[in-house]
């Protein structure tokens, strides 16, 4: 086997800001603001069921990833489906780890999308073409035309927000064609201060708005605050399963862990480097932007402006509907809605690169191409995917099919997969001791039974409640909830009892045909693999 590493990090701390890159993104400062704010599934119960979830899965998970992909690289590995050749060491092996590169791709074909609008609203909003008055109407009028909701095919039509999808989608490439450290980690490494500066402007101006309408003193930052996180009946939330499912899809979400990306990345650090308390440091750096951050600004600011109904409308109707409606009642508005939309797009740039990272490993490991190959074949992957989600606009039809199929099914399966690999085919174990080989600090003891027992059993039962839960509600129809600005906005979790559409059934259809075609890679890869 190979030891050779073509490319890799160039430092210790390099690894770490590009992992925490990754999991710091649109979930920490749209979705979760968004789910907590859910009056039926989020508040306190919601709260006590992701931090359970962080601990039982989340960080056990992030480990394991660190752990397998590690090890992988000392075999010679950087993508999934090699690391899962040389863990199971079976023919069959190498197919387990197909959702590694199904995933990331998958999410990017959206994810991009999403960026695109970020940096759109920042340019527009420091032009001062956001401040739209006081009418609520034009705010959802301006986003249901940047988004194209209203008809498919409507964006290429729409000159501005074209050309920022078709320039952040090249932006991505140019950098990830330039490597890990010269390309991921440099990002990383300036991106992630800069943000965490930004949120925390932000925040302070969050935090000092008092009550904007003194005729109305109800309305004010500390009760947007109350709103988001005092407990109100946490005995009743935490018996319903969507607060569970939706928890701990978030967590997975949120830390980029069941993406494939983390055992990727952990696959160019040094055999005799320490992953478990990078793993942690990662982790703690993304719940600190998540709840510390991401939790304080958006739902209080909105609340404190336009009271509890402007932020039940869910993540997308939040952050470009009601954000930019409230950015435009204060001073200096449109600098503060500029900073805050340029935070979503760097939150997001970092871990849209990520995506793609899995990806071009994989193509050149397991094709031999070299950069420039790989970056074109998956730049022509992801064109044809982007295409069919920006081209199906209409209600966010393809988006949510997406999102739904690969976005929370795949990341799922993904991430038990992961444990009964880790448990089962390594051997829990050999993956405890490779854990702790090099480690700066210990696993305490008591993840030994939850990565044994309880991350496997909770995964399954959650994943069998959400399957059951959304294919009952969908009557196996294969189709998604449809956005509609008037209503209620869908969040990235998406929901049941949605009519059939036929933009959801040719999605599908698309991803099926994206999935029979990674086998082909496999197969391909393993021929190569074997050769070796
Ligand atoms: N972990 C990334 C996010 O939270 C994907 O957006």
């Amino acid at each position: 086997m190979t030891t050779k590493q073509p490319d890799g990090w160039s430092s210790k701390l390099g690894v770490i800001m590009a992992v925490a890159g990754s999991a710091v993104g649109l979930g920490n400062f749209l979705r979760f603001p968004g789910l907590v704010a859910d009056k039926e599934t989020g508040g306190g119960a919601f709260l006590i069921a992701y931090f359970i979830s962080l601990l039982i899965v989340g960080l056990p998970v992030c480990w394991i990833e660190w752990t397998l992909g590690r090890f992988g690289g000392s075999c010679g590995y950087n993508s999934s489906a090699g690391i899962f050749h040389a863990v199971i060491g079976r023919p069959w092996g190498k197919y387990v780890g197909i959702l590694g590169f199904i995933v990331p791709v998958g999410v990017y074909f959206y994810y991009v999308v999403i960026e695109s609008w970020c940096l759109g609203y920042a340019w527009t909003s420091f032009s001062g073409g956001l401040d739209l008055g006081k009418d609520a109407a034009a705010y959802a009028t301006h986003f249901r035309d940047f988004a194209g909701l209203s008809a498919d095919g409507s964006v290429l039509g729409l000159k501005g927000p074209f050309l920022f999808f078709v320039g952040v989608f090249l932006l991505n490439y140019v950098i990830i064609y330039r490597g890990l450290s010269k390309g991921i980690e440099f990002i990383c490494k300036w991106g992630m201060p800069l943000l965490i500066f930004i949120a925390l402007v932000l925040l302070v101006r969050v935090l000092t708005l008092g009550t904007p309408d003194p005729t109305r003193p109800e309305l004010s930052v500390w009760n947007g605050l109350g709103y988001m996180w005092n407990p109100d009946d946490v005995l009743g939330g935490l018996a319903k399963p969507a607060v569970w499912l939706k928890a701990s899809s978030q967590v997975f979400f949120t830390l980029s862990v069941g993406f494939g990306v983390i055992i990727s990345y952990a696959s160019y650090v040094k055999r005799n480097d320490d992953v478990v308390l990078s793993g942690l440091t990662a982790t703690s750096a993304n719940e600190f932007c998540e709840v510390g951050l991401g939790g304080m600004i958006t739902v209080p600011a909105a609340y404190a402006f336009l009271g509890a109904s402007a932020v039940a409308g869910g993540t997308f109707a939040l952050g470009f509907n009601v954000l930019p409606q409230v950015f435009a009642s204060m001073p200096y508005g449109h600098l503060f809605g500029g900073l805050f939309f340029t935070l979503l797009f760097i939150a997001a740039i970092t871990s849209s690169l990520s995506m793609l990272q899995p990806g071009i490993a994989f193509l050149e490991e397991g094709l031999g191409l070299d950069r420039k190959g790989s970056v074109a074949l998956l730049g022509l992957v992801t064109a044809v995917g982007c295409t069919l989600v920006v081209w199906f606009s209409e209600g966010l039809k393809a988006l949510s099919t997406v999102d739904f199929w690969i976005g929370d099914v795949g990341i799922f399966l993904q991430g038990t997969i992961l444990v009964y690999v880790f448990n089962l085919a390594f051997g829990f174990e050999k993956g405890w001791t490779e854990a702790h080989h090099g480690a700066d600090i210990a696993i305490p003891r008591f993840f030994r039974p939850i990565i044994r027992w309880v991350a496997p059993a909770y995964l399954t039962l959650v994943f069998l409640m959400f399957m059951l839960r959304n294919l009952a509600g969908w009557n196996l129809s294969f189709t998604a909830p449809a956005f509609s600005p008037t209503e209620p906005v869908l969040d990235l979790i998406g929901g049941e009892g949605h009519p059939p559409s036929g933009v959801a059934r040719l999605t599908v259809l698309f991803l099926i045909i994206f999935t029979v075609f990674t086998v082909v890679l496999i197969q391909r890869a393993g021929e190569r693999w074997n050769r070796r």
